[in-house]
């Protein structure tokens, strides 16, 4: 999101910008240009966020720049899922905490903001800790960014040679929707993530994501379709659905229908120029039969399917919360295969959870072996504050986990190998939307996700192109135009 090109239009601000004393005016703040570097970490929800920042911000003067010396403001959208994630955190501000004082010795100042589930999660323990921040605010208060901007730059012009931050904090969880009071989106080529549900209601007893993101929250139809429709119009040819469990969608229709995840690609799938839909993570619990049949029936729909198991052992499974067996999985699996054979499917994992026997893991690598991932993201059990699963006993010893990390990661690695190896001859429908290093060549992805390395001309870049496979390495396709 950092190497945002300056968005088209600066579109008037969204008249239901809430109008407090704090409230900024697009007239009284723009003028000159200022640069916005925004870093992010986390899942796509996280991405999705920094772009709308981004676009909540523009109106007000902030074009995105990919550095963050020389900004005048600096976002880190943050991610608490796993220890380390949160410890970038601090490391990250040390470093720009020097870039804010360089510039204050230079007259100037940089605006530095924590935005994110650390800032949610940790609001007030950043700002002790890290007191030259001037705004921390959490995952559902950005779109009241431009106040806060303009009480930092207030006080920023009032106070020169201050030493620490404003220490503007807000990590509410508004009973109004973010969503109602963000400007229209701006694409940024032709593949757009939407976000059209948020929060968690599961609570596994691993995640923090239900305290960092609130309940569960499904954006009504019509502005989903909406905002697909403007996002088409700027020339998007794939749209990726997001939630923390997008298929927990459950949105109302104008004509007071409660639509799901399958009913709303049905939607999605009417407008004319969107060639693919995908949508990111689902829970394997809320795959329901309508969003299975769905993918027997839509063609835009793409035959690549994020599902996190976590664990192949049922024991893990209930420790953890989950609300599913091994079985129960697999049998989703079978079903979604019976509705498109070509699905290939993604999935997360977590090893050590506490209580995690030999045989507990060895469950784990059977499921792997039954099901065939074409993809995955594994990760060592990383105990987080304020979960039921910090505190459980029989927490795995760490040489253990990273024993199974390894066996577990070079076991999918040879199955993400096979099959990109087995899509060679093929030809893949292709949406070319990056440019590669080389001269003329580009970077695009199939409709399992891999990325395709070909030299084609530069009108067909943003396109769908078939492209004939005739290479692959462990991580991505090389094709050749046919
Ligand atoms: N909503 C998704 C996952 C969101 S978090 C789901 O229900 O599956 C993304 C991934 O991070 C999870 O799937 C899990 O594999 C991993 N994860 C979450 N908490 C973790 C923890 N405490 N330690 C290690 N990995 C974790
Ligand atoms: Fe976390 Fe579980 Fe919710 Fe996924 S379903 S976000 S893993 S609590
Ligand atoms: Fe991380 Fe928050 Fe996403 S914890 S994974 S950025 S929802």
């Amino acid at each position: 999101m950092s190497s945002h090109p300056a968005p088209s239009h600066a579109a008037a601000i969204d008249a239901n910008q809430p109008t407090a004393e704090t409230t900024a005016s697009p007239e009284a703040l723009s003028g000159e240009k200022k640069r916005l570097f925004i870093r992010t970490y986390g899942c796509q929800m996280n991405v999705y966020d920094s772009g709308r920042m981004t676009d909540v911000l523009a109106p007000f003067g902030y074009a995105p720049t990919d550095q963050p010396e020389g900004a005048d403001m600096v976002v880190i959208n943050t991610c608490h899922i796993r220890e380390k994630a949160s410890e970038k955190v601090f490391s990250e501000l040390g470093r720009l905490r020097v870039l804010k004082e360089e510039r204050r010795a230079d007259g100037k100042d940089m605006i530095l903001a924590v935005a994110g589930c650390v800032a949610q999660a940790e609001g007030e323990f950043i700002l002790q800790r890290a007191p030259f921040v001037d705004i921390v605010l959490g995952p559902q208060t950005y779109h009241k960014l431009p106040e806060m901007v303009a009480r930092a730059e207030r006080a920023a012009a009032s106070k020169t040679g201050r030493k620490t931050g404003v220490g503007i904090l807000d990590t509410d969880f508004p009973l109004e929707p973010k969503f109602d009071h963000l400007p229209e989106p701006v694409a940024h080529g032709s593949a757009a993530f939407l976000s059209v549900q948020e929060g968690c209601d599961k609570f596994c007893t691993f995640c923090v994501v239900p305290y960092t993101r609130g309940a569960e929250y499904s954006r009504p139809v019509d502005d989903v379709l909406k905002e697909a429709r403007l996002l088409v119009g700027q020339g998007v040819r794939e749209l990726t659905l997001l939630g923390q469990n997008v298929n927990a969608y459950h949105g109302t229709s104008a004509d007071g229908r409660e639509l799901g995840l399958g009913d709303l690609c049905r939607e999605l799938a009417t407008i004319d120029g969107l060639e693919r839909i995908r949508y990111t993570t689902s829970h394997p619990r809320d795959l329901d039969d309508a969003l299975i049949s769905a993918h027997a029936e839509l063609p835009q729909l793409m035959p690549f399917l994020h599902l996190p198991v976590q664990s192949g052992s049922d024991r893990i499974l209930k420790a953890m919360n989950r609300g599913h067996t091994a079985a129960d999985y697999i049998a989703k699996i079978e079903r979604l295969r019976q509705a498109n054979p070509d699905l290939a499917l993604s999935s997360d994992f977590i090893v050590g959870f506490p209580g995690e026997t030999d045989a507990d893991f060895d469950a784990t690598m059977a499921l792997v072996q039954t099901v065939g991932f074409v993809q995955a993201y594994s990760f060592k059990y990383s105990p987080r504050p304020g979960t039921p699963a910090a505190t459980m006993e029989q927490q795995v010893p760490e040489n253990v986990k990273s024993a199974r990390l390894s066996a577990l990661q070079a076991l999918l690695s040879a199955q993400q190998d096979a099959f990109n190896q087995s899509c060679i001859g093929r030809d893949l429908r292709v949406l070319l939307d990056r440019t590669g290093r080389h001269d003329g060549q580009m970077v695009g992805r199939s409709p399992f996700m891999q990325p395709v390395h070909v030299t084609a001309p530069a009108e067909l870049f943003g396109q769908v192109v078939t492209l004939r496979i005739v290479g692959a390495t462990a991580t991505s396709l090389a094709g050749e135009l046919v």
